[in-house]
């Protein structure tokens, strides 16, 4: 299986060498050195539009796809964000100082945290975020005495657990009602929140919230989720008298890591929410309301790729085979936390059948830091640049300094074709820059 097949932008050129939105991977890799993390802008920019498309369509544009920031951001990333129509979720100060620092307009921002600070919270609403999603009785109580003490109204959203049990790893699985995140239905503790901010003067009420998980290639949960949610929405209208107008449905739409994942198509999944949110409002008696999803995965994931300079090639006769790469858990900890699959491709032997069976190791002192075990590759020797595929979510944004490691710089490959840093490489002054003597 080639390298295309995992992601549009990928494909393989006449010298056999794997490309990312027509660039050589083999030049860029020498000209940036590695590790190097490589997006292709024309791959996230067509992923907003499908979902900016599947709003208009479904919802006749009464909504709103936010981009997850977690997944990964920086300040041009919000930039194109921005010219594409997207909102964007943040998480904590840090994301939202960068969409800040990026000129990302405050009102399409909302602002998501099991356990934000005071000052996260103040920050928010000096900022003017669009919606604060609370996520517990403390929070909610903080925040109405802050609105009130500086004179604020902000939209809140309410993070409500459905109850849904999406099939997924369960360190990334939040709709069960065991989970840190939000409030849970079964208890009655939703209500009482809901007629907490129901009562609030300075609080607005919009709506509510849920994300029942991430990498989810299944509809039925997503379905199940939209319906608890209204039938929610109606049981508020019905106990606290109030309709709200909004319902953020969160992200988790899986994607293809390897040729054997099978994605459920945006649009299909739309769709089929859609006709849901429909036929739940009509029974519910309730308009349909103003939709948010928040997609972050499937916005960057597949655009995405690492490119690595292969080191030592360790065989262990009847063993395994380690191949050692310039990076690991400190640049991609996905398979030390979760054992995510990878589609691994020697760069300049794209065209190459694999036939080797190896183990991708990282240069960290652990044991545990792989990218992949057993894992299909071209055969590989020292100096070979190797590319890990679909790795723009959660890699460089959960990127550590582990060792003492620099995180490695961000390319992005524009429509055009031409190559820009966005994110440099870290430097050694970098790592000490804190330290004091
Ligand atoms: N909205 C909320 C409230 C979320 O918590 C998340 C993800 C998203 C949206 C975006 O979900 P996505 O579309 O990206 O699946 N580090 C894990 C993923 C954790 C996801 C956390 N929340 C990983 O590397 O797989």
């Amino acid at each position: 299986m080639t390298a295309m097949y995992i992601a549009d932008c990928l494909d393989v050129n006449s010298q056999g060498h794997l490309t990312i939105g027509g660039r050589d991977t083999l030049e860029l890799a020498e000209t940036y050195g590695t590790p190097l993390y490589v997006m292709d802008e024309g791959e996230i920019r067509r992923a907003c539009r499908s979902y900016r498309r599947s709003i208009e369509k479904y919802y006749d544009g009464k909504g709103m796809a936010a981009y997850a920031s977690k997944a990964f951001c920086c300040k041009a990333l919000y930039r194109i964000l921005e010219e594409e129509g997207m909102g964007a979720d943040v998480v904590s100060a840090g994301e939202l100082y960068t969409a800040q620092a990026a000129g990302f307009p405050a009102e399409k921002l909302i602002f998501h945290g099991n356990n934000k600070t005071v000052e996260e919270l103040s920050m928010a609403l000096e900022y003017g975020v669009g919606r604060i999603v609370v996520d517990n009785l403390t929070e909610l109580h903080t925040l109405d005495a802050l609105a009130c003490a500086t004179g604020k109204h902000p939209g809140v959203l309410l993070r409500i657990k459905p109850g849904i049990d999406a099939h997924t790893h369960e360190f990334i699985r939040t709709g069960q009602i065991d989970s840190k995140f939000g409030f849970a239905l079964e208890t009655g503790e939703a209500m009482e929140a809901a007629k907490a901010a129901a009562a609030s003067r300075s609080l607005r009420f919009l709506g509510l919230h849920c994300h029942i998980g991430s990498q989810i290639f299944d509809i039925h949960p997503f379905v199940l989720a939209a319906q608890v949610m209204i039938g929610f929405m109606a049981q508020i209208k019905a106990e606290a008298g109030v309709e709200l107008r909004e319902l953020n449905l969160g992200g988790g739409f899986g994607i293809k890591y390897i040729p054997e994942n099978d994605p459920v198509e945006y649009d299909r999944y739309m769709q089929q929410v859609s006709a849901a949110v429909a036929e739940s409002c009509a029974q519910t008696g309730l308009a349909t309301p103003f939709i948010i999803i928040e997609p972050g995965r499937s916005v960057v994931g597949s655009a995405g790729i690492t490119l690595y300079q292969v080191g030592e090639v360790k065989k262990i006769p009847g063993i395994r085979t380690y191949v050692s790469v310039d990076g690991g858990m400190c640049d991609n900890p996905r398979y030390a936390l979760y054992k995510s699959d990878y589609c691994f491709v020697a760069a300049g032997k794209a065209g190459q059948p694999k036939t080797c069976t190896v183990t991708v190791a990282g240069k960290c002192c652990e044991t545990g830091d792989l990218l992949g075990e057993n894992v299909a590759l071209q055969q590989v020797q020292p100096g070979d640049i190797l590319a890990v595929l679909a790795t723009g979510a959660y890699n460089y944004s959960m990127a550590s300094n582990y060792n003492r490691n620099p995180k490695p710089p961000v390319v992005l490959i524009g429509e055009d074709g031409k190559d820009r840093l966005i994110v440099r490489r870290e430097t050694m002054d970098d790592l000490v820059k804190n330290d004091l003597d």
